[in-house]
């Protein structure tokens, strides 16, 4: 195995998990999640969910990451050797969301260039949905192949294996120092321009007047729970990953706080600027806010454009900046999907860092060509909905016990504490990960599985079917092949 995966300093670290941590779900996602869950009423179950959630959760994969400084699989089969399928089961999917995440990028880059001269013209949603993706929910749409977004994506593929296949700090290091920050700078520019809009503050009272009734509802806590796992990419063997790549004297508490912190102020930002966008396009056109506001490619690759066509001269400058905003945010994202399951092959089979990226993204990019189809949005649609609410999920409440059950999480309260130079853990610690994490992890799973079952169609239910059997197919083999690594099976812990 190649020695080089280890951070120069720990700002590498904490820009790369923000940068994993920042991604569509700030931009396109949260800014509708906030709105349709009762506004400002909304932050109260949402500042529960990072304190009892997002904080406890974060601080224990870190800790149990730092404390094997191994990968996933290697770590859960030293905790029990049984467990190690699913030690495999996350990284795989992990993978997969890397598959479909290389298509969204590729739309995007297709649109950064559009974006210099309008090339969507006067009308967005004919042009993204029609022209470019084509787009049919009848699989035979496999059979019609689009060259242009195949192109797209491909680039973006190049892009991400030039930076991973370097050593750790030589790639994603280096180019978080440099791309979160200038994700978060060129935020900045769009949000203020977008404040001071005539209208912004049409957009921004509708956002957070607050709907306190919908406190009582359990749909706002389950879609303030969402988020968190999803935007903080919790319990995804990310964080874990990325900690176990950490030197000895890292301060893994305070860097979990200012994680959580800089992807929610980034989110809550976002929030503004779209809003203040949105209530622009209202006065503009007449038409209610809440027949604007939509989240997903709808907001970025149709109500932007659309925006963006009334806005005259100014469009030529933000809307590049927001199309390349949008580019960066999941370019970082997307680096971070490929790190655990290339580490977990360059653990168990000592592949250097280099090959193993190389086939992965070799691997990745040939399968991702199924997006490049005009089947291709409908069915990202459906493996994202299978991928995030259904297997991560499943995977996330199991990580969570056999994390504080089974490796027993008091025992690196001690090693975590005396490193803190902020929050000290305790007892409240061991009760919030040991009951309450569990618990509530699996009623947002419940709550997943129930909802994308019940608008599923019959073709959902198809590739759902695939889907399962693919990581169960792919999590046995991994699990089943010999290590080369001759530490595979050493069972001793390294507290
Ligand atoms: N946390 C990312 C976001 O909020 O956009 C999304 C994400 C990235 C989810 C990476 C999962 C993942 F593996």
């Amino acid at each position: 195995m190649s020695d080089k995966n280890e951070w120069g300093s720990n700002l590498s670290f904490i820009l790369a998990m923000v940068g994993s941590a920042v991604g569509l779900g700030n931009i396109w996602r949260y800014p509708y999640v906030l709105y349709s869950n009762g506004g400002g009423a909304f932050y109260i179950p949402y500042i529960v969910a990072i304190l009892l959630m997002g904080v406890p959760f974060l601080i224990l994969e870190y800790g149990v990451g730092y404390n094997y400084k191994s990968s996933f699989p290697k770590a859960i089969r030293k905790i029990n050797s049984k467990f190690e399928f699913l030690g495999w089961l996350l990284p795989i999917s992990v993978f997969i969301i890397m598959i479909y995440y290389s298509c969204i990028l590729g739309w995007d880059g297709i649109y950064v260039i559009l974006s210099f001269f309008k090339g969507w013209g006067a009308d967005p949603n004919t042009y993204f949905a029609t022209t470019l993706l084509q787009s049919t929910e009848s699989i035979s749409g496999i059979g019609s192949f689009i060259p242009v977004i195949a192109i797209a994506m491909l680039i973006s593929w190049a892009i991400v294996w030039y930076i991973s296949h370097k050593d750790l700090e030589e790639g994603l290091g280096k180019v978080s120092k440099i791309l979160v920050p200038l994700l978060f700078i060129i935020m900045v520019v769009i949000v203020v321009f977008s404040l001071s809009l005539p209208g912004a503050m049409i957009g921004l009272n509708e956002l957070f007047s607050p709907d306190w009734s919908l406190l009582l509802d359990f749909n706002i806590w389950m879609a303030a729970f969402g988020q968190i796992i999803f935007s903080l990419s919790l319990g995804m063997s990310i964080a874990f990953t990325y900690a176990s790549y950490t030197g000895e004297s890292s301060d893994l508490i305070t860097n979990t706080l200012s994680i959580a912190f800089a992807n929610c102020a980034f989110e809550n930002f976002c929030a503004l600027g779209v809003f203040s966008i949105l209530g622009y396009m209202s006065l503009e056109s007449g038409t209610a806010i809440a027949d604007l506001v939509t989240q997903g490619t709808g907001l970025v690759f149709v109500a932007y454009p659309t925006v963006l066509n009334v806005l005259g001269q100014y469009a030529y400058i933000i809307g590049p900046l927001f199309f390349i905003t949008v580019y960066l945010a999941g370019l970082t994202s997307i680096l971070s999907t490929i790190e655990p399951l290339a580490f977990s092959i360059q653990n168990k089979f000592t592949w250097s860092r280099s090959k193993t990226m190389t086939i992965l993204c070799l691997l990745g990019a040939v399968l991702s060509m199924i997006y490049a189809t005009a089947f291709g949005g409908t069915l990202l649609g459906y493996v994202d909905a299978y991928i995030n609410q259904i297997a991560i999920l499943l995977g996330v409440v199991f990580e969570c016990i056999v994390f504080a059950w089974i490796f027993k999480c008091e025992n690196i309260i001690p090693v975590l504490n005396k490193r803190s130079k902020t929050l000290k853990l305790g007892k409240w610690w061991t009760v919030v990960v040991k009951y309450i994490l569990p618990i509530f992890i699996a009623i947002v799973w419940i709550g997943g599985v129930l909802d994308v079952i019940n608008s599923s169609s019959n073709d959902q239910l198809i590739v759902f079917g695939i889907l399962t059997v693919i990581l169960i197919v792919l999590t046995a083999v991994f699990t089943k092949l010999p290590a080369t690594n001759k530490d595979w099976d050493e069972t001793e812990n390294r507290l």
